[in-house]
């Protein structure tokens, strides 16, 4: 029994940990001590003991190492109250009246859990983590895109805003967003950690990440990470639970703790079961994704081509040309998955519309629009009408079946899958209309509620595709690259840098190649920055791919590292293809989608066991999925090294049976 209290409290005693030896009221069958000024109690791996004042919190993980898991918050005084035990002594209570600050500390499952409340606006900004924390701290892991490993004291990442400033010179903000971001927003879920070097680190994860915020900033030459939660009764969020766990220190440990975390509250869907619900969903395992664009990718010519190069699985998303049914039919004869792009987030008047995707029957424009606080209309995305309320949505749904007729309308052609834009990566937002008033946990359910419908249909893939969305959507788009928030500024430059929408048969957003700076190229597609953190969490629920606006060839400069992260990540390429893109790379698409198909048809299904570097510049990486039955090696490097795959190629271990490509 592993998690079990008494197992606990044994390690710790076999550790030689002294467990309980100093303190003033504790009784080891009870695990929890209750002391001067301090709690301690066993944790999977140490004893951690929160500071009761400040909460501070540190983990004893055995007679010489402790390990800090945040710094304290700063106070006047101290006036914590004494400690009480509650619930038959498995978790402890006390107050911090200063800052009208209730705590209850316990552990679960092996790991602390530490849950706050305080009044309705107040805020706190804990826990403090990394490097400056605690000096054996060596690198922190979150999953932001794919996930990042980043060294705590590398100064590419230590940079402020004046460097940058002088870099590309149109970009202004420092590399890690210190202005703060949303972790609800901008994390793929709710986790973090550290490697502090000797097989030791630290994870940690939020129950709820609704208005919790981070920033990171760089201390001493060293990055720091503060979270901020403010506590809301609008948005009921007024307690904030904050877990934390020691880990062996590998870069991927914070993704497989919070992945049983996923599977102990039974919030984690495998994509086996998915098929077995939907069994169209298979055609994903060993499939590419591309968007269609103009007739000349999007018709039966288009489809026929790439059969006949020799393309066997592939997902295929159209815009404004829905695929004819004749095309339709033949596509998925060929084994492939077809379906629009949509939304429903936005509104617009019917005359004035940029999209039919923004028009809505009848008053859905504007009686559905959310309302901001002043009872004015939020404006949608590009300030183009607006953002259309989910709960008005699902409320007015019963009377009048708009978005069941809108799945009806898009998919009349035969489609197999869809694709609905947003809903598993938005904003949440909430909504001050009196007609239909939410939260944004509301918005999250009704996001979720409405996906899980047209999943029972249809292949359903939506935008990155966040942790909580993994019930409902089997592919994701968007997850594969963590955009550089200055990157926005560079793509909204449509006329002269990035091209804009047109010409209709293949949009110059999606075809022109462009360079791009050298920083971007660091912050978005870097190897030795990137490692596969969703995919530890996720690999075997949901298909995670790349943004459509940045398809493979966009960025010739990193075109073969990305066909290389996607192989060891095991995870499709994304493709803009017309007529043009087809003849001319298409050989070349059907080459690695050939040798893609049956490493994914198998490692789709089996979990993201190991990641490794196997240089020490980390350019040459391997990952393991299941039990070894699919293990990849790639070189990003310049230069062949330790008798692995030459430079820029990919080696592929199935079944014990090797093959090699080079990009
Ligand atoms: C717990 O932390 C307090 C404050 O830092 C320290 O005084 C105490 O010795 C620690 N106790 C244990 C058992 O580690
Ligand atoms: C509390 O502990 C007692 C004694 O160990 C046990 O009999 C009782 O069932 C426990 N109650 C709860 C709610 O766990
Ligand atoms: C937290 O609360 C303080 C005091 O009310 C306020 O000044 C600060 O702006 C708040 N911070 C955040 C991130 O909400
Ligand atoms: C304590 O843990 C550290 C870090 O994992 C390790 O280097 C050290 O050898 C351990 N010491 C003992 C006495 O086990
Ligand atoms: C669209 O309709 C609204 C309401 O009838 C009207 O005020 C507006 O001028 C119309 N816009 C155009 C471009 O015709
Ligand atoms: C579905 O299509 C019909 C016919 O074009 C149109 O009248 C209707 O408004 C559409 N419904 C939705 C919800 O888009
Ligand atoms: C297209 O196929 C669907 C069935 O998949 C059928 O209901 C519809 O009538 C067809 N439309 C046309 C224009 O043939
Ligand atoms: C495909 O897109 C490219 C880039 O815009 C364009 O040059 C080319 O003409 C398009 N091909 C076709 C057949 O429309």
């Amino acid at each position: 029994m592993v998690n079990g209290k008494s197992s606990l409290t044994a390690l710790a005693v076999l550790a030689g940990l002294g467990y309980c030896a100093t303190t003033n009221y504790c009784d080891i069958s009870k695990n929890i001590c209750i002391n001067d000024g301090f709690v301690t109690l066993p944790i999977r791996g140490g004893i951690a003991n929160i500071t009761i004042n400040t909460l501070e919190v540190n983990v004893q993980t055995n007679k010489t190492t402790s390990l800090r898991f945040s710094n304290g918050i700063p106070i006047d005084k101290n006036s914590a109250t004494k400690p009480q035990f509650n619930n038959n002594e498995t978790s402890v209570s006390w107050n911090i009246p200063s800052r009208n600050c209730a705590v209850v500390a316990s552990m679960t499952n092996g790991r602390l859990r530490i849950q706050l409340s305080q009044p309705d606006n107040s805020n706190i900004t804990w826990p403090i983590t990394g490097g400056n924390v605690d000096a054996k701290y060596q690198s922190l892991q979150y999953p932001r895109g794919p996930g990042r490993n980043i060294p705590l004291r590398d100064e590419f990442w230590n940079q402020g805003t004046q460097q940058w400033a002088k870099g590309p010179g149109t970009f202004g903000d420092m590399v890690l967003d210190d202005e703060g971001v949303d972790v609800s927003n901008d994390f793929m879920m709710p986790f973090w950690g550290y490697s502090a070097g000797q097989g030791l680190g630290s994870a940690y994860m939020l129950e709820e990440d609704i208005e919790t915020t981070v920033k990171h900033t760089s201390e001493s030459g060293s990055l720091q990470s503060s979270f901020t939660h403010t506590f809301s009764q609008r948005e009921n969020t007024l307690t904030y639970s904050v877990m934390f766990e020691v880990t062996d220190g590998s870069v991927l440990a914070p993704g497989f703790a919070y992945r049983r975390y996923l599977q102990e509250t039974k919030n984690l869907l495998l994509m086996k079961d998915k098929i077995t619900s939907l069994p169209q969903n298979k055609r994903l395992l060993g499939a590419f994704h591309a968007y269609c664009w103009g007739e000349s990718g999007c018709d039966m010519e288009a489809m026929k081509k790439l059969v006949a190069f020799g393309i066997k699985k592939l997902w295929v998303g159209w815009n404004d040309n829905p695929m004819t049914n004749e095309t339709t039919k033949f596509a998925k004869n060929q084994g492939y998955l077809v379906g629009p792009y949509d939304t429903f987030a936005n509104g617009q008047p019917a005359n004035e519309s940029d999209t039919v995707l923004g028009i809505w029957p009848g008053t859905a424009y504007p009686d559905q629009c959310i309302r901001k606080a002043d009872g004015s209309i939020m404006a949608g995305f590009h300030d183009r009408g607006c953002y259309m309320s989910t709960q008005a949505q699902a409320l007015s749904e019963l009377k009048t079946g708009n978005m069941a007729q809108r799945v009806r309308n898009s998919t009349a052609t035969g489609a197999n899958s869809y694709f609905l834009d947003v809903d598993a990566s938005p904003e949440f937002f909430t909504d001050y209309s009196k007609d239909h008033p939410q939260n944004m946990m509301m918005d999250r359910k009704n996001r979720l509620d409405r996906m899980l419908k047209i999943a029972k249909e249809f292949v359903l893939g939506s935008e990155n595709s966040k942790g909580w969305a993994n019930s409902a959507v089997s592919f994701g788009h968007g997850s594969l690259t963590m955009v550089d928030p200055r990157f926005w500024t560079f793509l909204m430059n449509k006329k002269n840098v990035y091209g804009g929408y047109t010409p209709p048969g293949g949009p110059e957003m999606f075809f022109k190649p462009v360079d791009f700076p050298e920083n971007f190229a660091t912050t978005m597609f870097g190897p030795k920055y990137m490692i596969p953190l969703t995919e530890a969490v996720l690999h075997d629920s949901v298909v995670n791919v790349d943004r459509w606006d940045i398809p493979l060839y966009k960025f010739p400069v990193v075109t073969k590292q990305r066909v290389l992260q996607s192989m060891l990540y095991n995870v499709p390429v994304m493709l803009a293809i017309n007529g043009t893109v087809i003849e001319e790379k298409g050989a070349e698409i059907a080459k690695f989608q050939k040798f893609f198909e049956p490493l994914h048809e198998t490692g789709g299904l089996l979990p993201l066991t190991t990641f490794e570097y196997l240089s020490e510049d980390r350019m040459t990486q391997a990952t393991t999925f299941g039990n070894g039955e699919l293990k990849i090696i790639v070189n990003f490097g310049s230069v062949a090294k330790y008798g692995g795959p030459d430079k820029g190629c990919v080696r592929a271990i199935l079944n014990n049976k090797q093959s090699d490509l080079c990009v």
